[in-house]
């Protein structure tokens, strides 16, 4: 097994190790716009993934399985500063803020195409057309602040053709056009009743893990741009902007909720890790497609090569409880949306006007 930073035992060698973790940021007047999605998509799942080893290990027994998942959880808080030291550290909170919602679009609009369940699929659509409100919203309150073009404008410029990431696809099919930023469901219509909240969860015996894995995706995104707005709205001094944030997360307290109820209860804790590494392995995949920067390149790949090794070290101490075949990163996995975003979200927007 690998050297894990704790067990190196030199202070030295492990501030030397740890030095490496921070790569060189790409400036956001130069950073290519899908790249910038999915790193902060690949910074969204990490997050998750990290969280969950550390919440596992207070739900299993199994005293080499607990500390299986603490070895793996510093792998994943490596990979975690990796990727975020990629990120221009000059992005006003306003900019991380847009380019959370636009990740959380690409996500939903990529789950949505890509879903062969009805229940997630009506979820994912309904989810989105919540975020193209609320990235209105955003972006009418960014521009009041002064704060338009920019990093953001080139963001949404990308969208227009849109995010399939189509093999080979050249770039500038890639990037055509704007994005249309548009009002999806109107923002008073977006606050629920509990009862409409909670949806029909989803049996792991029926159910493909290629769904779970999109169950997981968005949800890590979801809560990615949640927690980020928490603290967001403490570091802005416009209290228009704050009270706006303040809405969108009280929102995506609904959206967490529906995705999470959407799981099989039945998941055992090694079940839900190996989902996420799936999770993991397909948005790192798509990250070094779309890097183009060394940066984000070379930390997509790394924290790929660990966690396609972390899938195994997981299927093979699950092997003890069942069969790990269907754990496995198949093409199936690897599927690729067929519309640009632009055109699934008009799609969609215009299927409920
Ligand atoms: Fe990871
Ligand atoms: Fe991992």
């Amino acid at each position: 097994m690998a050297q894990f930073i704790n067990e190196l035992g030199d202070f030295n060698k492990i501030r030397e190790e740890i030095n490496n973790w921070t790569l060189s940021s790409v400036s956001k007047d130069r950073a290519d716009p899908m790249e910038m999605v999915k790193l902060s998509s690949g910074y969204a799942v990490e997050q998750f993934q990290w969280l969950s080893y550390h919440k596992a290990l207070g739900m299993i027994e199994d005293k080499d399985l607990q500390k299986l998942c603490t070895r793996i959880g510093f792998q994943e808080e490596e990979h975690l500063s990796r990727l975020g030291s990629v990120v221009d550290p000059n992005m006003t909170p306003m900019e991380s803020a847009l380019a959370l919602q636009m990740t959380a679009i690409q996500a939903f609009s990529e789950a949505g195409q890509l879903e062969t369940n009805d229940i997630c699929k009506s979820t994912y659509d309904y989810i989105l057309l919540d975020h193209l409100t609320q990235m209105k919203l955003l972006s009418d309150s960014a521009s009041r602040m002064g704060a338009e073009g920019g990093v953001i404008s080139r963001i949404m410029e990308s969208f227009g053709a849109g995010a399939a990431p189509k093999m080979g696809a050249r770039p500038e099919e890639i990037t055509k056009g704007a994005i249309q930023i548009r009002e999806g469901r109107p923002i008073e219509k977006q606050f629920i009743p509990t009862d409409d909240i909670i949806k029909q969860s989803l049996s792991k015996d029926t159910v493909p893990v290629e769904s779970f894995v999109n169950v997981h995706t968005v949800l890590a995104n979801d809560v990615q741009l949640r927690d980020e707005y928490h603290l967001f709205r403490r570091m802005m001094p416009s209290e228009d902007s704050r009270r706006l944030l303040n809405i969108v997360t009280a929102i995506e307290n609904i959206h967490v909720a529906m995705l999470e109820s959407l799981m099989d209860p039945k998941t055992s804790p090694l079940e839900y890790l190996m989902i996420n590494e799936l999770m993991e392995i397909k948005t790192h995949r798509q990250g070094i497609q779309f890097a183009k920067s060394d940066s984000a390149r070379s930390a997509h790949e790394y924290a790929l090569r660990e966690d396609e090794q972390h899938l195994n070290w997981l299927r093979d101490a699950y092997s003890s409880y069942g069969s790990p075949a269907k754990f496995k990163a198949t093409d199936k996995l690897f599927a690729l949306p067929q519309m640009s975003i632009n055109e699934y979200v008009n799609q969609i927007a215009a299927a409920v006007a």
